[in-house]
């Protein structure tokens, strides 16, 4: 296996829309990728082809044959990568909108017993499980994290297990933080004490970073935002285990298979997946001689992750004559400087700036970056920590080295013209 050259580089940046330049603003970094990636050349493609498309799924002509074709292409593209042999995917409105369904379904279809999240977790899988849990009469316990990682290990959970914890929700990768969890360990200590529990995973901030691997984490459900892994808005995917499929969801009554799909599907969101997925195949042939599809898509989640890695380290120790963040006196980095489950993400705060400041001055300065303030989307990491707000510099691995030092160069002068 490769990692991504110079030449791969230039290549893979050629694959996406508006790589160095924003429509409304001009040339710019961008280093926002948390809030929303790049999207991929293909998606744009393929959106405005289907746009045009009259026809409905479920007819008998060539059209609507052609778009079901469609569907079932997307479903299979999804289960390589993801590599989920077993259950089933959907789209839903948004990342949000499933984990609410997957958790709602989840809290309701169970007997009497807990709910467990994290602190960790963004509002989405939390506010969905606090208030599904009440409904349900069910006791919703919160395990702390530890702030000074921003992330949570398997022990954590423990105290709080029960043999009828019934419903328990993960977060994968911090959009705060930028530190990943180790799903499968997580899950494996839930398992040891409450093996029927359903375990449903926010994977919306981690799947832009590849390593996407279902099978081994033995959960029940998993959800992504496609727009933050190169596809566009508009569309959630969440993948459901049999076993949460069947509990009982709103479907249309003597609906044949009791689907999880509400309404008519936009095969254009399902088509643009596969557009992802021929890109993370793609990337894996660059990389690796694997003939087999997955093979590609587990080389190209290597090479992505070796890639931000690469950057990472050069935005907190330096690259060429540039200073990194850690040399900076007045620069304080989230969760550590050197922490091994960083996934592209760095957030800091600069003593004597607001975040907000410092964004502002980035973006004047060509670097597109964004505040976390201590509200309800980034309060359970930022409060521990005594901060009111950080600067989010979120990378992909079609950032370059280059790039990093522009933003370097950016930081220096913003902080020693801060200094008192
Ligand atoms: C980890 C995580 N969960 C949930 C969400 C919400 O995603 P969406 O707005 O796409 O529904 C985000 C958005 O940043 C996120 O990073």
């Amino acid at each position: 296996m490769s990692t991504i050259s110079p030449a791969l580089l230039e290549e893979v940046r050629a694959r996406f829309a508006h790589v160095d330049t924003c429509p409304f603003d001009g040339p710019r970094v961008f280093f926002e990728n948390a809030g929303g990636a790049l999207t991929l050349n293909s998606v744009v493609e393929t959106s405005a082809r289907m746009a045009a498309i009259p026809d409905n799924q479920g007819r008998d002509n060539p059209a609507a044959h052609a778009l079901v074709a469609m569907i079932d292409k997307a479903k299979a593209d999804m289960g390589v990568m993801f590599n989920a042999p077993r259950g089933q995917f959907i789209v839903g409105e948004s990342g949000t909108e499933l984990l609410f369904r997957l958790i709602r379904t989840a809290c309701l279809g169970t007997p009497a017993g807990r709910v467990i999240s994290a602190t960790v977790e963004h509002p989405a899988s939390r506010s969905a499980a606090a208030k599904w849990a009440e409904i349900a009469h069910k006791p919703h316990i919160i395990v702390a994290h530890d702030p000074a990682t921003g992330s949570i290990d398997a022990e954590a959970y423990i105290p709080a297990l029960t043999p009828d914890t019934q419903v328990a929700t993960i977060l994968h990768t911090s959009p705060v933080s930028g530190m990943s969890i180790d799903v499968a360990s997580v899950a494996s200590a839930i398992r040891a004490v409450a093996p029927d529990c359903f375990i449903i995973v926010d994977g919306i901030q981690h799947a832009a970073h590849g390593r996407l691997d279902i099978e081994s984490y033995d959960i029940d459900g998993y959800v992504i935002s496609p727009y933050k892994v190169f596809s566009r808005h508009g569309y959630g995917v969440a993948w459901l285990s049999d076993r949460l499929a069947a509990l009982p969801h709103d479907h249309l009554l003597n609906a044949p298979g009791e689907p999880w799909e509400l309404g008519t599907r936009d095969t254009g969101a399902y088509a643009t997946f596969s557009d992802v997925v021929d890109y993370f195949d793609w990337l894996g042939g660059c990389v690796s001689d694997a003939t087999d599809r997955r093979a590609r898509i587990v080389a190209a989640g290597a090479a992505i992750h070796a890639h931000e890695e690469t950057l990472t380290n050069a935005m907190l120790h330096g690259t060429g004559n540039q200073t990194g963040l850690a040399g900076m006196p007045t620069v304080t980095v989230i969760g550590g400087i050197d922490n091994p489950r960083r996934e592209g993400l760095v957030s800091l705060a600069v003593a004597g700036m607001e975040a907000p400041d410092v964004v502002t001055q980035l973006r004047t300065r060509g670097i597109r970056t964004h505040t976390r303030k201590a509200d309800h989307y980034s309060g359970n990491i930022l409060d521990p920590l005594g901060m009111t707000g950080a600067v989010r510099v979120s990378l992909c691995h079609y950032n370059t080295e280059a790039e990093v030092a522009q933003f370097l160069q950016a930081m220096r002068e913003i902080t020693e013209a801060a200094m008192p």
